[in-house]
């Protein structure tokens, strides 16, 4: 797995919880390149795409041939991408757009969490008042992992 941040710290703790390598997309901004380079000119099977149309077109030069890219957000803003999309075409790649999921989808989450003991990483736990706390927390992006809110 490769994980690619703008705070060298939150990579260093990626590193420690199993990624092969790290790219810092602020101080590195072709991080494609950099990807294709850590990967041989292979490039990656899987892209989880959380920034939208602002990182689209470098998600598309990163995924290998016959891999995927999941769409999850839009971080970048809701614009269209001004990217080629023949990577897509040249790669044989699939973009899947997804939004969230069924109750279904989410009881056979947590089955499989349980199953395999998989932990997710909690950044931190707001009670349901301090919820404002909890957004502005989000908003700061110091976060490493899940913000929860517990409810009463
Ligand atoms: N489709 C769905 O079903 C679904 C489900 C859950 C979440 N989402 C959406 O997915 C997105 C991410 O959620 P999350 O819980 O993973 O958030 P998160 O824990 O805050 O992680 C966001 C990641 O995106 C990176 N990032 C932010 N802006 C970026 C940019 N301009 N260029 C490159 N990377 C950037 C952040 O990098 P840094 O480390 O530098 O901060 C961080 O690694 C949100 O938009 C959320 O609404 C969608």
């Amino acid at each position: 797995m490769i994980v690619t941040s703008s705070s060298d710290e939150k990579l260093a703790r990626a590193r420690t919880l199993g990624a092969w390598a790290t790219v810092n997309y602020r101080t590195t901004p072709d991080w494609d390149k950099e990807v294709w380079r850590l990967t041989e000119k292979r490039g990656v099977d899987h892209v989880v795409e959380v920034g939208g149309p602002g990182t689209l077109g470098r998600s598309m030069n990163t995924v290998a041939a016959g891999g995927q890219i999941a769409l999850i957000g839009v971080l970048t803003g809701f614009d269209a991408p001004d990217a080629s999309l023949f990577p897509l075409l040249a790669r044989n790649a699939r973009l899947d757009g997804i939004y969230v999921g069924s109750r279904a989808h989410f009881e056979s989450l947590n089955a499989f969490l349980t199953q395999h003991q998989i932990r997710p990483i909690i950044d931190r736990t707001f009670v349901f008042d301090d919820a404002p706390a909890a957004f502005a927390h989000l908003q700061s992006a110091a976060h490493f992992g899940k913000i929860v809110i517990s409810l009463p």
